[in-house]
């Protein structure tokens, strides 16, 4: 199934027929994918971890009447586990590992845990993976305009003989079959994410805000080098997603734009770090570093998070959009 796209035309919600699905976990993936499942007509039951979690008002608010985790479990033939990676190690050992059914699935929406084992499934279950590859408001949003958003599925173990049949369905109850999704390996999601996030993620806003102080440093006015940093860029993302790369630096942007983009875009990339984060997220070292950070409270990301929430470039994105709206 490497490699493999799947359609809505692979997957049959017949399997998920008369079968109790947990969602372990109401959060940020949790709630939008729940509620697409209950409106392709899934039966859910949503275990949370205490009443005063703020996920346990968010599942009644919806009409779901949200039950312990040990409770869901017992209760499910699927357990889609959506809660945040860091603590799930703990949750899964205290509420969910003793209380799976033989012969039951359990899913989980990103491969970290498993993959770096500190989460090993029973023998008797089939474990599989679906994740749709972008934030939940938005697999929401496109499920409820009749699209979806395009995702990844695994399968890890396959003790039914039905595995991918159940993981399809997963991914065709929230959409994510309209547009297709690819098969690809619990490795190869966590730290294709991992690395992406690292590369992508990290470099182009890092770029954005070289841009800004660069532009600011240089005598410009600060709206002007926020507009170039971040707007410009929003507004051409989408037309290189849709007509190709190519096409939008020949065709759709100026001559002197294309010459700026070919002549000086490669200076900034430096491919010799690229391929060293990539190297360190193959040996896992990436993962051991997150995992050290959260267990001590995650002082460096609070130390950057000040840091960056105190800067020029966010202090004139406020002034920004109370200025210039949408526009
Ligand atoms: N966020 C994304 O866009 C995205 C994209 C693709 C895949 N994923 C994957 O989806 C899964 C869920 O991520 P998420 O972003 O949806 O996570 P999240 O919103 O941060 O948290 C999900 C759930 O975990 C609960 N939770 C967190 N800490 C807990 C604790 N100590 N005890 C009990 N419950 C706890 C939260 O409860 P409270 O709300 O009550 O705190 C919430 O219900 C992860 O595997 C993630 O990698 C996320």
């Amino acid at each position: 199934m490497e490699n493999q796209i799947f359609l809505d035309k692979d997957a049959d919600l017949k399997v998920l027929e008369n079968k109790k699905i947990a969602i372990i976990g109401y959060g940020i993936q949790g709630r939008p994918q729940a509620l697409c499942m209950r409106d392709s007509g899934l039966d859910l039951i949503i275990g949370v971890g205490s009443k005063t979690r703020s996920s346990w008002g968010a599942a009644i608010e919806d009409g779901f009447e949200p039950v312990s985790i040990e409770e869901a479990t017992a209760a499910a033939d699927l357990v889609y586990i959506l809660l945040a990676d860091p603590p799930q190690p703990e949750i899964y050992y205290a509420s969910i590992h003793e209380h799976l059914k033989p012969n039951s699935t359990l899913a989980f929406c990103h491969g970290f845990n498993v993959l770096y084992g500190a989460i090993k499934p029973p023998e008797n279950v089939n474990v599989v993976l679906f994740v749709p590859n972008g934030p939940g408001h938005t697999v929401r949003q496109k499920y409820l305009d009749g699209s979806g958003i395009y995702g990844a599925i695994s399968v890890e173990q396959d003790v039914t003989g039905n595995a991918l049949d159940m993981v399809l369905a997963l991914a065709k109850s929230v959409g994510s079959l309209r547009v297709g999704s690819v098969g690809v390996t619990f490795q190869q999601e966590t730290e294709g994410d991992n690395f992406e996030e690292q590369v992508l993620y990290g470099g182009v806003i890092h770029l954005m805000k070289a841009t800004f102080d660069t532009m600011v440093a240089g005598g410009y006015p600060p709206h002007f080098a926020y507009a170039k940093a971040i707007r410009s860029l929003r507004t051409v993302v989408d037309v290189m997603d849709e007509i190709g790369i190519e096409e939008y630096i020949s065709r759709r942007s100026s001559r002197t734009c294309e010459f700026a983009v070919r002549k000086s875009g490669p200076r900034v990339v430096n491919y010799e770090e690229v391929q060293k984060i990539f190297d360190e997220t193959e040996r896992g070292e990436f993962a051991a570093n997150w995992m050290q950070e959260w267990t001590l409270g995650m002082p460096r990301l609070h130390r950057m998070r000040r840091t960056g929430a105190e800067s020029k470039m966010e202090q004139t994105g406020r002034e920004w959009r109370e200025n210039f709206g949408k526009g």
